[in-house]
């Protein structure tokens, strides 16, 4: 296998693997390595089913489940199909959508986040794509991390940052959750905002995502303002891979150390693409 670098921040591409006939050992200890050196691997040109893309994942981890507001739209469309993978898609099929996060705008965010020990990596294969828009992008947290200027290092250090757990990052409220009129109730999970890579041992910043996030222990309005500045910087374009989607991509990354966004897309196109996710870590 060749890899090609894909920004100076992150990512690279993967040439010369066929994902459907399985990996050898040292194929998968090479993109493990590559992976975490490069925090995103693509492969092009690739024909994964349900099952192929549950085996792929295996390779690097058990896989985590689906959050269980996404098992009922699931259960309710697609009967038996593999559980571990999760629908990314606008399709609606009888008016029930089949898939999360609709047509608009997904905001920065790394996934499920919420939870005690989130996945590490997510990985997301396009079955079917709009003719333009629903471009991702990846920026690398390791380098924002880098780069924070002294000032706001010395703000975050030793301070941790609760990842709201009611809405998804399309700004859907999650089946069974309730609205948050205040960030200090939100429900979820609470991390370190620097947190230290278990496998490369660097250390990048962990937002998890701007909506209903707080920072234990400070006033709301300081709470506000600290993680408006954070995130000014994590978007930061020198950070960023952008993606333009083609039918076969398959795109693996570590949850650990970048966050992602996708940009809206015209609600008449289809866009279905097929996801797992791997069991990580409690962050530290
Ligand atoms: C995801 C996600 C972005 C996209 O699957 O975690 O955020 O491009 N998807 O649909
Ligand atoms: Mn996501």
């Amino acid at each position: 296998m060749d890899l090609r670098p894909l920004s100076p921040a992150l990512g690279a591409e993967v040439m010369g693997l066929d994902l459907s006939r399985g990996l050898a050992v040292a194929e998968r200890d090479a993109v493990h390595h590559a992976w975490l050196e490069h925090g995103l691997l693509l492969f092009r040109g690739q024909d994964l089913d349900e099952a192929g893309l549950v085996k792929f994942g295996r390779n690097f981890g058990d896989l985590e489940p689906p959050p269980a507001s996404a098992e009922r739209t699931r259960a309710e469309t697609r009967g038996a199909a593999a559980p571990e993978v999760w629908i990314i898609s606008n399709v609606v099929e009888n008016g029930v959508a089949v898939g999360a996060l609709g047509d608009g705008e997904a905001e920065w965010h790394t996934d499920m986040s919420y939870m005690a020990e989130p996945p590490k990596a997510s990985v997301l294969h396009a079955k079917e794509i709009p003719p333009s828009g629903g471009n991702t992008s990846w920026a690398s947290m390791t380098a924002a991390c880098r780069a924070l200027d002294p000032d706001l290092l010395r703000r975050i250090e030793g301070r941790k940052a609760n990842h709201d757990s009611s809405y998804t990052a399309a700004g859907q409220l999650r089946k069974g959750a309730d609205s948050v009129t205040d960030v200090t109730q939100a429900p979820g999970a609470v991390h370190p905002i620097l947190r230290r890579h278990p496998e490369t041992g660097e250390e990048a910043i962990y937002l998890g995502r701007r909506t209903n996030a707080y920072i234990p222990d400070l006033p709301v309005e300081e709470s506000e303002e600290l993680l408006d500045a954070l995130w000014t910087h994590c978007a930061r374009p020198d950070f960023v891979y952008e993606h333009v989607w083609a039918v076969g991509d398959v795109v693996m990354w570590d949850n650990r150390s970048t966050i992602h966004r996708r940009e809206a897309f015209d609600a008449a196109s289809r866009r279905y693409m097929i996801r797992v996710q791997i069991k990580g870590d409690r962050p530290v």
